[in-house]
This record gives structure tokens, C-alpha cells and sequence, in this order.
């Protein structure tokens, strides 16, 4: 694997809708809305530079030996209190194969250079692979969000995780 976080571009747009579309993510995650236009002009918005402290939202997308395999932001990143919120997904076909471990682990390590020193991540109570996820990158789980978000026209209990600088560990020291 020889994954890469690339800037977002106009050809990116279609696949990342189809991986936020599937089933599993929809489930999981609160669908944007608007046609393909509306999500190219939703991935031009993103940043991918955290020097550049204008806005709150980077995404990044993942790819390996030039092919998208999955995106992967930050949000809600407030500069004042120097925190954000991770959100990832990978293509359907990629899933369980590494590829959202590297991807996420690929993004923190800029968060926390871009002297991030918390990141938080709210997933569904019953979103086992995100979990999982999260876990093995070190998050630790916060609280229990009851209702938290209204997805696919319910309200859904989250539980909330967060990592702090100080107990990131690169992906070189995690093994
Ligand atoms: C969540 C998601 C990004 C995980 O990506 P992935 O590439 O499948 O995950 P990886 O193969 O890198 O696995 C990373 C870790 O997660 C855990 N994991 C992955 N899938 C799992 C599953 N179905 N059940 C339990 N744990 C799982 C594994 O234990 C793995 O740890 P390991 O390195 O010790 O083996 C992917 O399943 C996805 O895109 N889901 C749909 C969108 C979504 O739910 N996004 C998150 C919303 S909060």
C-alpha cells in the first residue's frame, strides 16, 4: 500500500458521493444534499492546508497508487481552542483492508503538526467498523451522546470520542 492524501479535485467528486451514498455509510453518516454540483462545490470549499487558519473545514482524499480509495476531514476545527473533528470514509470495495487506519492516521499526524491538540470523533453507537477504527487509533470514548443527530430522518445516539496531542502516537511508534 502506498497510500497519499491528495487535494480534492472536480474528478474526486463522483466517487466520493458514491462511497457517502452506499448503504453502511448512510446508515452512519448524515447525507449532504443538493445534486453533483452541490458536492464539487462542497469538496472546492475545503481546505487542505492548516497553515491557512480562514476556515474551519480540510478534507483530504486518499489515494492509493493514484486510485481514491477514500476521504478523510477535519471539521469544525476551531482556532481559538485548537481542536477538530475527524470524519472519514472508504470506497465500499476497499473496506477492512487497512486502508482507513493509514488514511485517518495520515490526517491526525497533520492535525496535531498543525498544532491541533484535541480531535474528537462522534459515531453511531452501533457503527462497529468506526468504532473499531477509532479504538485502534487511540481515541478514547468520552460520553454517550443520547439522540445526538437526526440520520436517514432518525435521531441516533453517539457516543463521543476524543485524542489528545499528548497521547498521539505516530503511526511509526503505533507499529
Ligand atoms: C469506518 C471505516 C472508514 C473503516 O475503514 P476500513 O478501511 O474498513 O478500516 P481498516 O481496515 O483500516 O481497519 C481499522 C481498524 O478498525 C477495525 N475495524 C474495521 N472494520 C471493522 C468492523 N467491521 N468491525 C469491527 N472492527 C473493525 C479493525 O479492528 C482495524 O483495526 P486493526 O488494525 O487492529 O485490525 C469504513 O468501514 C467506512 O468507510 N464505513 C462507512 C462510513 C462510516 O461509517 N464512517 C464513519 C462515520 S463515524
Amino acid at each position: 500500500m502506498t497510500l497519499r492524501l491528495v487535494e480534492p479535485e472536480p474528478r474526486h467528486t463522483e466517487g466520493w458521493r458514491r462511497w457517502r451514498t452506499d448503504p453502511d455509510s448512510r446508515r452512519f453518516m448524515a447525507l449532504p444534499a443538493g445534486d453533483l454540483s452541490a458536492w464539487a462545490k462542497k469538496l472546492a470549499k475545503a481546505k487542505t492546508d492548516l497553515a491557512d487558519r480562514t476556515g474551519g473545514l480540510y478534507r483530504w482524499m486518499a489515494e492509493d497508487d493514484g486510485v481514491p480509495v477514500g476521504s478523510v476531514s477535519l471539521s469544525s476545527v476551531d482556532w481559538n481552542h485548537l481542536s477538530g473533528e475527524v470524519g472519514y470514509v472508504i470506497a465500499p470495495e476497499m473496506r477492512g483492508k487497512g486502508y482507513g487506519r493509514a488514511m485517518a492516521e495520515a490526517a491526525l499526524a497533520l492535525g496535531f503538526a498543525g498544532e491541533l491538540e484535541r480531535i474528537t470523533a462522534y459515531i453511531c453507537t452501533d457503527n462497529p467498523a468506526s468504532i473499531g477504527l477509532a479504538e485502534r487509533l487511540g481515541f478514547q470514548r468520552e460520553g454517550l451522546l443520547r439522540r445526538h443527530a437526526v440520520i436517514e430522518g432518525a435521531r441516533r445516539d453517539h457516543y463521543l470520542y476524543g485524542l489528545l496531542k499528548e497521547e498521539w502516537k505516530t503511526p511509526l511508534a503505533t507499529g
